[in-house]
């Protein structure tokens, strides 16, 4: 039967603002938690109450559909398959609302054929929906909920209420043009596995981006950590990072904010900048596990050329 993109879009809207109700209601110092690989691995009783929730009522809505959720995924069990499925993080950016710094979201994306084919990511913290469907462009509200219930007659007249309006991404108003990597402002994060081979690559990549050329680095404007892979690669698709680079993401992290981004015009790569291999821009997969997301430049060649850079 053909898949019906908008109606779940419309869903997964619906779902990100229960679930940003939830979120919202609970009070981090007053919740349980605990670690998974790591000690900075953490989970919640609120990252779990989510996802129980979410996976819920996407399968009763659609219960063919298959789920990968980031409190439920099982390492080497869990396979992404070709079936649609819906690949959802409760929480992304769980140490973020643990200490109350307000860049946390939920993540919904549905992958059709390992495909992300619609992104929806909710900050509930700061009201701001982003969202996509494949071939429908990428749109960023904020004040969405208050939108949604009417507020200010707002979605009436959104005109006279530029707050409240739904602006398609990236934003029209003369976009910052990305002429190479030295003019970029990049995104990176530090992630929770920071042991062996991961740190090196990471600090090896940090480093060459914030090291003087004259010291052998690349030098850009500078870096950023959302603390948060989806809002990183949704403040790329706005234009208001230009590069995000992490090696040790999970789909549930990029799903949703793959298809965001890809709708306002970025395009992800995968494959390790630094290594000997030297830059390798493979198809990218949804467990790829290292991603680069640029936007910016003219045309999909100068985005790669200002890839190649990193
Ligand atoms: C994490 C965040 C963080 C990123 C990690 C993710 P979580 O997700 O997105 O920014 O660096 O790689 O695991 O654990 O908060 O859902």
């Amino acid at each position: 039967a053909d898949i019906n993109l908008q109606e779940i879009h419309d869903n997964l809207v619906a779902i990100a603002f229960e679930a940003g109700e939830m979120i919202t209601a609970s009070n981090p110092n007053s919740i349980k938690t605990g670690t998974k690989l790591n000690s900075v691995d953490i989970v919640t009783e609120t990252d779990q109450a989510v996802e129980r929730h979410v996976s819920s009522r996407l399968s009763t809505l659609y219960p063919s559909f298959l789920f990968v959720g980031e409190e439920t995924y099982i390492a080497g069990k869990t396979k992404i398959t070709a079936q649609p499925t819906f690949i959802v993080d409760p929480i992304d950016g769980t140490t973020n609302f643990l200490h109350g710094f307000p860049h946390a979201c939920i993540s919904l994306g549905l992958a059709i054929d390992r495909v992300p084919a619609v992104g929806v990511i909710y900050n509930p913290f700061l009201d701001t929906m982003y969202t996509a469907i494949r071939g429908g462009g990428a749109y960023m509200q904020r004040n969405a909920a208050l939108a949604a219930k009417g507020g200010v007659s707002a979605t009436a007249n959104a005109a006279s209420h530029p707050s409240f309006a739904k602006i398609k991404l990236p934003p029209s108003s003369p976009p910052r043009p990305l002429e190479g990597l030295a003019n970029a402002l990049v995104a990176i994060e530090w992630g929770s596995s920071r042991d062996g081979p991961n740190y090196d690559l990471k600090t090896r990549v940090f480093r060459q981006l914030a090291a003087s050329q004259e010291s052998g680095g690349k030098m850009v404007h500078s870096l950023r950590s959302l603390g948060s892979a989806a809002l990183n690669l949704c403040a790329v698709a706005a234009g208001e990072v230009d590069l995000y680079w992490e090696g040790g993401c999970y789909a549930w992290d990029v799903c949703a904010g793959w298809c965001i981004l890809k709708e306002a015009g970025g395009v992800m790569y995968s494959g390790n900048p630094t290594t000997e291999k030297g830059s390798e821009f493979e198809p990218p997969a949804l467990d790829a596990r290292v991603y680069l997301a640029v936007r910016g430049a003219e045309t999909e060649e100068g985005q790669k050329e200002v890839a190649k850079e990193l």
